[in-house]
């Protein structure tokens, strides 16, 4: 508990990362600890790059181990397993209090008001074929949203971080979306469910954009189409029926980064409803599929 860190020798003491707030529970005043939202994005940073790693590695050496999971095109591997177990393994040691949910199935309890959301690897499809643009997302968020993430790239060694208020990062350089306000020469990017009917619709959708547009492209990665708005290889982005794991960490890099963030009429961004854009065509594209 509180009391035993505050007496060891080594802690650096209550100066810097402790505040004093009111306890609703024990309805007694408390120092707290007060999360640092760079020493998340680092952890963030350094599990998705450790993972990535290794399960590009994987891919090259080792059975992939195929299966199926919502659907026969929802395709899950061991590296997906394996890379999850590796990041969420590691998050438990250093983040005890939070509440850690992995795709693969993690789910993990924590009263610190902190939540992980784990993609092991986003853009399966992409990993089975042996095409590049598949990455690994993580995200931590408090009750308004992703705080901290990190979106990893390990084909090309691309890492994407951001954390809220603090900006968007390519590597070390600051990222910025596009200054795109003409949506008939912009690049809008989108991906497809798993499930038949869902893909009937989100198809007649793409059909009515296709025309209004530059080109679409179905790069395969939800967390890599949201950082490529961020740094302007595409103007814009969406897609419906996401999951959590699919859009914290790339949505904090994108807003960081000047994107707008909203549903398919306006209001709030949520997973079934994503829509993620350079500023000057978030009204024009926001029309165009709603
Ligand atoms: C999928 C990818 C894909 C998107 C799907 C996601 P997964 O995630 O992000 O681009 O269109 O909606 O489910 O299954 O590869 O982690
Ligand atoms: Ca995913
Ligand atoms: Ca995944």
């Amino acid at each position: 508990g509180f009391r035993r860190r505050n007496c060891d020798r080594r802690d650096p003491g209550p100066s810097r990362d402790r505040r004093v707030a009111f306890d609703l529970r024990s309805s007694r005043w408390r120092f707290t600890r007060v999360t640092d939202t760079r020493d998340l994005v680092n952890l963030a940073t350094r599990l998705a790059r450790e993972a990535g790693d290794m399960v590009l590695v994987g891919r090259r050496h080792g059975d992939l181990d195929v299966d199926t999971k919502s659907s026969p095109t929802d395709m899950v591997t061991r590296f997906d397993a394996a890379a999850e177990r590796m990041i969420i393994t590691a998050l438990r040691l250093e983040r005890p209090q939070d509440t850690i949910v992995g795709e693969e199935g993690s789910n993990i309890v924590g009263d610190s008001g902190i939540e992980w959301f784990v993609d092991p690897i986003d853009g399966t499809t992409n990993f089975m074929y042996g095409l590049g643009g598949f990455a690994v997302s993580i995200a931590a968020c408090d009750a308004e949203g992703p705080i901290a993430a990190a979106v990893y790239v390990p084909t090309t060694r691309d890492l994407f971080s951001a954390r809220r208020g603090g900006g968007a990062f390519l590597g070390s350089s600051p990222i910025h979306c596009s200054t795109k306000n003409d949506l008939a020469t912009s690049l809008i990017a989108t991906g497809f469910s798993y499930d038949a009917p869902s893909r009937s619709r989100q198809g007649e959708r793409v059909a009515r954009l296709l025309p209004l547009v530059r080109d679409i492209r179905r790069m395969g990665a939800a967390a890599v189409d949201l950082c490529h708005v961020a740094c302007g290889r595409v103007d814009g982005y969406f897609e419906e029926n996401l999951r959590p794991w699919d859009l914290a960490a790339g949505l904090l890099v994108a807003t960081e980064a000047g994107a707008i963030a909203s549903d398919f009429v306006g209001a709030r961004v949520r997973p079934e409803q994503t829509l993620v854009c350079a500023p000057g065509i978030h009204t024009a594209l926001r029309d165009a599929i709603r």
